[in-house]
């Protein structure tokens, strides 16, 4: 009998419920782990990730905006994952989503964050939990502004022996920080209260850590991003053009449409979507993506910016820095400002200033009372 593959055992649940409210508008209609890296959904690189890894079972814990995250991945045959679905009906938090999944845990499993992008070797890190025998391991980076993030602190063998969430910038006691990776074994799920909203970060690590069974830190210098703000949004895109993360197996940089647009419009390095239409006089790029079904009119710029499917940017509009989501317009000559987030369908005007960091969603007809 062959002996079976040590990591096939691991399941994995990527947490996919939060609100994205850092992304707004651009999560006001996609979920979060549905944003698009390169013009494919976020999760859609993570789940493949996971299976290069060997994990095929996977748990989604999911709430809000779930249907756009089902109707995507299915029962998840089509990537040769096994993938089930537990819809929250309110948010338990992250560790209370767990608590929620349990009937599915049959063994130690892996828990990511559905919104990290990182080169991290998963299948060195759970050799790393064998070697440490410990009830959890947590994947650490180091940063320069440990604030918003869970900040460890652990001993000389990797011990943690204080977790602190978002601590004020002063009192960070480390600037080694949680980066969403942890491999736990199952027993883990007995520490977390049932049928109420559970905080991994804020009761559970503490908890562990004070019952004194083994949370280790797995510290390493792989590339790292949260992708839960704009600018990171942005930033993710820049380094992964100047490969700083390399992204797998598929076609990135460059794009599928690439080679159907006119050569003399498109400043490399860029990612052309499907069936795009750049005038020939218009600027696209450098570090620019276009989702597929863009227009680029005459004379139009657009740099350093990430559009969605279907964007329309009419002649001589600006575009810098910026981020547009699925179907919005640019309107002619319109100039958009650094760092600026322009929702689904939003309409901007010809000849419109958008303000830097100016937070456009499109207007919806208000909801009416139905009278039946
Ligand atoms: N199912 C479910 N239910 N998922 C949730 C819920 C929930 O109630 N709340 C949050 N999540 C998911 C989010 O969708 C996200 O994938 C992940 O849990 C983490 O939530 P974020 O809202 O992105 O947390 P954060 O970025 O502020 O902080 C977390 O990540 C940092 C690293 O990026 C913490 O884990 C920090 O300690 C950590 O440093
Ligand atoms: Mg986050």
């Amino acid at each position: 009998m062959v002996a079976p593959d040590s990591h096939c055992s691991v399941q994995a649940v990527v947490l996919v419920g939060g609100e994205g409210t850092r992304l707004r508008p651009l999560t006001l209609e996609t979920p979060k782990p549905m944003v698009p890296i390169m013009n494919v959904p976020f999760l859609e690189r993570t789940l493949r990730r996971l299976k290069e890894a060997g994990i095929d079972d996977v748990i989604l814990p999911a709430g809000y905006l779930p249907e756009a995250i089902t109707s995507y991945f299915g029962d998840g045959k089509w990537l040769g994952l096994r993938i089930r679905y537990v819809i929250e009906d309110v948010p338990l938090g992250t560790a209370g989503a767990l608590k929620n999944v349990e009937q599915y845990i049959d063994g130690p499993f892996l828990v990511l964050n559905g919104d990290v992008l990182t080169a991290l070797d998963l299948r060195a890190m759970l050799d790393y939990h064998r070697a440490k025998g410990g009830i959890a391991t947590m994947h650490l980076i180091r940063v320069d502004d440990p604030s918003p993030f869970g900040v460890a602190v652990h001993d000389a063998n990797g011990r943690i022996e204080r977790f602190v969430e978002k601590p004020k910038r002063e009192d960070a006691p480390s600037n080694e920080i949680n980066a969403g990776t942890y491999i736990l074994e199952r027993e883990i799920l007995d520490l977390i209260p049932p049928g109420r909203a559970v905080s991994i970060e804020r009761e559970t690590f503490p908890a562990l850590i004070a019952s004194g069974r083994g949370l280790y830190a797995y510290t390493t210098a792989d590339y790292w991003i949260d992708l839960g703000r704009p600018e990171a949004y942005l930033d993710a895109h820049r380094h992964i053009f100047e490969g700083a993360m390399p992204l797998g197996p598929a076609p990135e940089v460059d794009g599928p449409g690439r080679e159907s647009v006119p050569a003399a419009a498109v400043r490399p390095p860029v990612f052309i979507g499907r069936d795009c239409r750049i005038a020939p006089d218009a600027i696209v790029g450098p570090y620019t993506v276009l989702g597929d079904g863009c227009e680029i009119q005459s004379g139009a710029t657009v740099a350093d910016s990430l559009l969605w499917d279907g964007v329309v940017v009419e002649a001589g509009a600006e575009l810098n820095w910026t981020i547009v989501a699925s179907r919005a317009r640019i309107g002619a000559g319109a100039h958009v400002g650094r760092g600026a987030v322009i929702g689904h369908d939003a309409r901007i005007g010809p000849g419109t200033i958008v303000a830097a960091n100016a937070r456009i969603a499109a207007e919806r007809p208000e909801a009416t009372d139905q009278t039946v």
